[in-house]
């Protein structure tokens, strides 16, 4: 008899990679319908005003062309309830695509050209002729900073800073030691390898079949129905991959619309497909202006912390993240103030992106503490650990498990740490200054309530269904691998389906909570089909399990047999014949524990070393090197999870010395909105990455012991590189991101 190892905890390849290499798997523009339609987005070329005129006589006379649609002639939509639709939907109005002739933000879709071919679209596309009356816009956040108001509607989800706590002001006054740093994170422009696009396959009476970009079918699917006043039954949302999405797929973008709205329109399967340059007109990590001051004592001892951001929003909607409250949790101090603002800008509004609110709070707080080690001349690894807490002071509530000090130790010795000496500028290697930076990362461990459905057929085959997404971080594998355990069957044994709107309710993979959360839902539903086959066994007269405690039972290798001896079993096929049953389905909902929720805070933990070279003479920067040490509760594939921490790291090196989009206040336009000129890191960029997952037992968090790694990787590297740039040339750039002209 072979004997199945556990899955869960063990490295796996991604069972979905081969697929993937091979182009087998279809992301949402690659999958075709007959007679389908193209669509091209024309997008505006103001920031703010109205659209005098529009004429497309043109474009209409090109043979080829079946629709331009405008705001003059679009279809009446139902935009019903559209906030209960979305389920990451800020307060304020969503923007509506084609709605009126009011332009609220350069590159807003103004126009859909819908023809035979894509070529056709396109070219009539640069034939349609708009007049615009322009207002004057701003997309200055400086210039707007004395705008700035406290959001009066929070974002569902999202927590408010908390209430100031002690006399932060009054005890940083009087502090022997204090450090204030102003810094400035940009906006970031989403740029997932896959573009943002919709497939709408036309079904007649049946309704439609939607492959959009996104990372909840449901959501899509919500949205779809309530805007357009269909029957959530007529509209099948099918998105079994997602080339990257990192939040950008979580709301549901204006390609979905105008693609669902062309179909039902014209009766036809429509396609709409950004451009790459399309992909700096919508959701963006918001640009974010902090000042954060420490008070601390001549032991390092923080007596006052304060944090203030404002950060950018629309002028429809108030996007707001967590940025400051990471001040109140990470480190222990009785006396904390914080504060969160917005200013509108003409721009569209902001989205989730990567750890949204954490890489931008720690980074202000984390270059601050680095300031604070500096002055204070402690080691800055020594000055977190002095400033350690184990309660989360904004809620007064433990943790259910806090690694951190484990992250710390660990990291510190992989990385080689007490080799760095003290002072900036002290280490060096021929023409370049040699910088060791450290920073903490920490990212919210939530669950959410999700279902799935398990079904065992005689074959000895299970299949699991769940509406989540794999956005790329391996969620198709580490299901697979739950599914595995549960029943005591191989891993190609298994079917995992996601991806698509009919199968069993899940949220939007994001938060880092779809492992938590569908993990649980998975491991339930196949644990209810084992007992289940199970009891099928035990009901069945002369079997050697007839009766049997069901305790004294295991499901292993397509047998369900005496765990004291083996022998004593049935095959599943067997049981399942005898008991005249040609499947066994079940469905299980699962919810993160209420009580703990009230009384515990959960969050995942890091500790970031980075090491840099710079060029003396010329200003550049290189990461050398990078240690992650992670702790995040359980970790079921160690290969699929330090895939994650890579790409975290990676994001936040382009945050560190990269991304930025790059606006022309003039025109109210980003300017450099494509791959040349608005730059992320390339292979020659990302130097050996090292991640460590620290032991961290955690029954409390969530059922698998689970906390979600698709954030927690880039909490904390800017800060870690910005540091270490300080430490190698005793230049502190607070303003990301760290370019040559910034260190000269
Ligand atoms: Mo994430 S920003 O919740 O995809």
């Amino acid at each position: 008899m072979t004997t199945v190892t556990p899955f869960v905890g063990t490295p796996r390849s991604r069972v979905d990679g081969r697929a993937k290499v091979t182009g087998a798997a279809r992301y949402a523009a690659e999958f075709d319908a007959p007679d389908l339609a193209h669509g091209w987005v024309v997008s505006s070329a103001v920031a703010r005003g109205r659209i005098a005129r529009i004429d497309t006589d043109a474009a209409m006379a090109m043979p080829g062309v079946l629709k331009i649609f405008t705001h003059e002639n679009r279809p009446r939509t139902a935009w019903f309830d559209y906030k209960h639709r979305d389920q990451t939907a800020p307060p304020g109005h969503p923007f509506r695509p084609l709605y009126s002739d009011t332009i609220l933000h350069s590159g807003q879709p103004i126009a859909l050209v819908v023809a035979e071919t894509l070529d056709i679209a396109r070219d009539a596309a640069s034939l349609v002729r708009v007049l615009y009356e322009t207002e004057e816009h701003a997309t200055d956040l400086a210039a707007r900073r004395d705008t700035a108001y406290v959001p009066p509607k929070k974002r569902s989800g999202i927590k408010p800073p908390p209430k100031p706590r002690g006399d932060a002001p009054g005890a940083f006054t009087s502090a022997p030691v204090q450090v204030r740093q102003e810094s400035r994170v940009p906006a970031e422009y989403h740029n997932p390898m896959e573009p943002h696009a919709a497939t709408v396959v036309w079904k007649g009476k049946d309704g439609i079949v939607v492959h959009d970009k996104t990372q909840g079918a449901q959501n899509s699917q919500s949205y779809i129905a309530s805007v357009f006043g269909l029957s959530p039954s007529k509209v099948q949302v099918v998105a079994p991959f997602v080339g990257g999405a990192f939040g950008s797929g979580l709301r549901p973008q204006y390609q979905v619309f105008l693609a669902v709205m062309a179909a039902l329109e014209l009766e036809r399967s429509v396609r709409v497909s950004l451009t790459r340059d399309q992909m700096f007109t919508f959701g963006h990590r918001p640009e974010t202006l902090q000042i954060v001051t420490l008070g601390a004592g001549r032991d390092g001892k923080l007596v006052s912390v304060q944090h203030d951001a404002v950060a950018e929003t629309s002028r429809l909607e108030d996007y707001q993240e967590v940025v400051v409250n990471w001040s109140g949790l990470l480190y222990r101090c009785d006396n904390v103030a914080l504060t969160y603002r917005l200013a509108q800008l003409d721009v569209s509004t902001p989205c989730d992106m990567r750890a949204p609110g954490a890489t931008i709070g720690v980074f202000a707080l984390e270059i601050a503490m680095d300031e604070l080690a500096h002055a204070t001349g402690i080691d800055p690894v020594e000055l977190r650990l002095r400033n350690h807490t184990d309660r989360d002071q904004n809620e007064d509530k433990p943790f259910t498990s806090k690694e951190l000090r484990a992250c710390y130790a660990k990291g510190a010795e992989r990385f080689g740490w007490s080799k760095r000496k003290p002072a900036p500028r002290s280490m060096r290697e021929g023409s370049e200054l040699v910088g060791y930076g450290f920073a903490t990362g920490v990212w919210e461990a939530m669950m959410m309530k999700s279902s799935a459905r398990a079904t065992l057929t005689p074959d000895g085959r299970l299949t699991v269904a769940t509406a989540t997404a794999d956005i790329g971080t391996g969620t198709y594998t580490i299901l697979t691998q739950i599914a595995a355990d549960a029943l005591g069957v191989p891993m190609e044994k298994v079917t995992t389906l996601i991806g698509d709107s009919s199968l069993p309710t899940s949220p939007i993979e994001g938060g880092s909570w779809a492992a938590a959360s569908s993990g649980a839902a998975v491991d339930a539903a196949c644990r209810s089909v084992r007992d289940a086959l199970i009891g099928l066994a035990r009901g069945l007269e002369d079997s050697p399990l007839a009766n049997i405690d069901p305790d004294r039972v295991t499901v292993r290798d397509g047998r369900v047999f005496l765990t004291a001896d083996p022998d004593q079993g049935l095959a599943i096929d067997a049981v399942m014949a005898a008991s005249g049953v040609d499947k066994i389905e079940l469905e299980e909902t699962v919810l993160p524990d209420p009580k703990t929720m009230l009384t515990h805070a959960a969050y995942t933990h890091s500790a970031v070393f980075a090491e840099v070279r710079v060029d003396e003479e010329l200003g550049i920067v290189r990461v050398t090197r990078v240690v992650n040490a992670v702790a995040a509760g359980r970790i079921l594939n160690p290969k699929t999870a330090r895939s994650q921490i890579l790409g975290g790291v990676v994001m936040g090196i382009g945050m560190a010395l990269e991304e930025e989009a790059l606006h022309d206040h003039k025109l109210g336009r980003v300017m450099n909105h494509n791959f040349a000129e608005y730059h992320i890191p390339v292979n020659a960029d990302v130097p050996d990455i090292d991640v460590l997952f620290v032991e961290e037992h955690d029954d409390k968090v969530s059922p698998l012991g689970v906390k979600g790694l698709g954030e927690i990787g880039i909490v904390g590297t800017a800060a870690a590189i910005a540091n270490a740039i300080f430490h190698a040339t005793g230049k502190r750039v607070n303003d990301l991101p760290i370019t040559v002209d910034k260190l000269l």
